[in-house]
């Protein structure tokens, strides 16, 4: 089968993309979209859900996501929204997560509990919850791809809650692998800063986002078995095009 037939049997499937509100997130959004998914996208405020909605750019030829508002990140909101989701558009075939924001500003030990707690505990649980929930109902031709920061990767000085979160979530994905074998397909898409289009400037060394979007097209097109995908540079983003798109 060739890289345009693989691509093109997106057209028929269903992604879930958390964090779709988010600046890393709506480039997944847009990517799943333009390959011609249906796009479920989970938000926590009907703020952030409008705001994706109302994005004039989703008019024209691309459809535009469906929202869905509610707790998608405890573990019962995340099991219920995945259940309703599954419910009201049907099986799912690949659920993107892209939770979390950046945070640094003090060595760890001046870093205040409440901080810890927002970006650490909180997100942290994000992933989990919705690892959780998703990835018993994903098919097996299916993908659950979690969106990282390589922070978890190299130890970022000043962003220690940050590098530790991602780091564990690194593992998470290792773990589920063992634990699930050969019966899903469970990605890590680790990236270095990103060129992103909510920025309106970009920079030669940073990895462009919809480049790791072609990435994880192409992962959930194909049948590669799980992996971590580290996207630092921007040549490594090229190297990972060629070798999961063609
Ligand atoms: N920004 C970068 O340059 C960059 C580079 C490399 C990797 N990453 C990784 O990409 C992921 C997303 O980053 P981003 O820059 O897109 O962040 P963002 O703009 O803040 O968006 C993250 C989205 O996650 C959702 N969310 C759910 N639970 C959350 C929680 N506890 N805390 C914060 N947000 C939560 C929010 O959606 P709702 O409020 O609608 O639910 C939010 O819109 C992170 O894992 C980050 O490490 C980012």
């Amino acid at each position: 089968m060739t890289t345009t037939q693989r691509l093109d049997s997106l057209r028929a499937q269903r992604a879930v993309v958390l964090g779709g509100t988010g600046s890393v997130g709506e480039h997944f959004v847009r990517g799943y979209l333009a390959a011609g998914a249906e796009v479920i996208v989970p938000s926590r405020t009907a703020e952030k859900a409008a705001m994706l909605l109302g994005d004039a750019t989703f008019a024209g030829p691309v459809r535009a996501p469906v929202a869905r508002v509610g707790d998608y990140t405890s573990f019962a909101g995340a099991r219920d929204t995945a259940d309703a989701i599954v419910a009201e558009h049907g099986e799912v075939d690949h659920v993107v997560v892209a939770l979390g924001s950046w945070w640094s500003g003090a060595p760890l030990w001046n870093v205040d509990e409440d901080t810890f707690e927002h970006f650490f505990t909180d997100v942290t649980s994000a992933y989990i919850a919705s690892a959780r929930a998703w990835l018993p109902i994903l098919p097996a031709h299916g993908s659950l791809q979690l969106v990282l920061g390589a922070s978890g990767i190299v130890p970022v000085p000043g962003a220690s809650i940050i590098s530790m979160a991602q780091a564990s979530l690194v593992m998470m994905r290792r773990v589920l692998a063992e634990e699930a074998g050969a019966r899903r397909r469970i990605f890590s898409i680790v990236l270095g800063n990103l060129n992103l289009r909510r920025r309106g400037w970009s920079r030669e060394d940073f990895v462009d986002a919809d480049d790791a979007v072609r990435v994880s097209l192409g992962l959930a097109a194909g049948s590669q078995p799980s992996a971590d995908v580290v996207l630092r540079k921007p040549d490594q983003a090229r190297a990972a095009i060629r070798e999961f798109t063609q």
